[in-house]
């Protein structure tokens, strides 16, 4: 049986994660607000946002009805199963840097849930899919919006928690797994996981804007693709070469060959092993 979503359990989570891990509190989580069925997260936020909601503003939903992935693909759930979460961000550091926020995520998702996942490896998948067993666990939207009282940041987290093999769309069954689906366990709490990320967030938010680069060597450990021939497009077209590292603001340090140049990609597409 899954928990019901609960704002109370989820601030209770995220205290006893910034307790536990000894975070400084942030605007992070200042109001949660759980949602029984809403159309995106992201969307939903996103309005809030130009209504004049504050930074730190995080919705959670039990059912969206138009989830959004990358690309435009539709991001789908069950109902009450899994987490499908967007927080708002109002970032007050130059907006050049706001690309080193989907590795934030990235890095807050992977060490919220890593709890529940003893001994099992996870990885971030450049820029922001979270991989277990070489499955995807979790997808990452970050969203950009201006408006005329300043740009914000909207971050949408879906993670797989309690879904199983068969609630997966069968076209996608064999790239997808979950926190059940991996421990075997038949519901984990989506409350006491989402207010864990929340917790992440709040430290990784922090590092990531005061010293990005204390965040490289965790990004490089955790990469699915580093040392991998991958192929990926960008406005050029598709590319091949070798992922070398990560750059000093969360780039994708490529090389073609190994006497030759190393690239920085910022904005790449469908980046996948060769
Ligand atoms: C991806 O891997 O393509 C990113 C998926 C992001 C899905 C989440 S679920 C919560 C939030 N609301 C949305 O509509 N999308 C994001």
């Amino acid at each position: 049986m899954n928990d019901p979503l609960d704002e109370p359990r989820i601030r209770r989570a995220l205290e006893i994660g910034l307790r536990s891990g000894n975070i400084a509190p942030s605007q992070i989580g200042c109001e949660i607000v759980v949602l029984d069925e809403i159309g995106s997260t992201n969307d939903a936020i996103a309005e809030r946002a130009l209504a004049g909601a504050s930074d730190g503003l995080v919705l959670v939903a039990e059912k969206q009805s138009a989830g959004r992935g990358r690309k435009g693909a539709a991001w789908i759930a069950p109902p009450s199963h899994n987490l499908t979460f967007s927080v708002l961000l109002r970032p007050t550091f130059p907006m050049e840097l706001w690309p080193r926020l989907s590795h934030v995520a990235g890095l807050a998702v992977v060490n919220g849930v890593e709890p529940w996942l003893s001994g099992i490896d996870l990885q971030l998948k450049w820029p922001n899919d979270v991989y277990a067993d070489a499955k995807k666990l979790a997808g990452i939207l970050v969203e950009t919006r201006s408006s005329s009282t300043g740009a914000f940041v909207v971050l949408g987290i879906g993670l797989n928690v309690n879904s199983q093999p068969a609630d997966f769309p069968p076209e996608l069954a064999h790239t997808l797994t979950s926190v059940a689906g991996l421990t075997g366990t038949p519901s984990a709490s989506r409350n006491e996981i989402c207010g864990s990320i929340l917790a992440e967030l709040s430290r990784f938010y922090e590092q990531g804007t005061q010293a990005f680069d204390t965040l490289i060597a965790e990004l490089e450990q955790r990469s699915f693709l580093l040392h991998q021939k991958i192929r990926f497009r960008t406005t050029e077209g598709w590319n091949h070469a070798t992922m070398v590292g990560i750059g000093a603001n969360g780039e994708m340090l490529v090389q073609k060959h190994p006497d030759e140049p190393v690239t920085a990609i910022l904005n790449a597409e469908d980046v996948r092993i060769a």
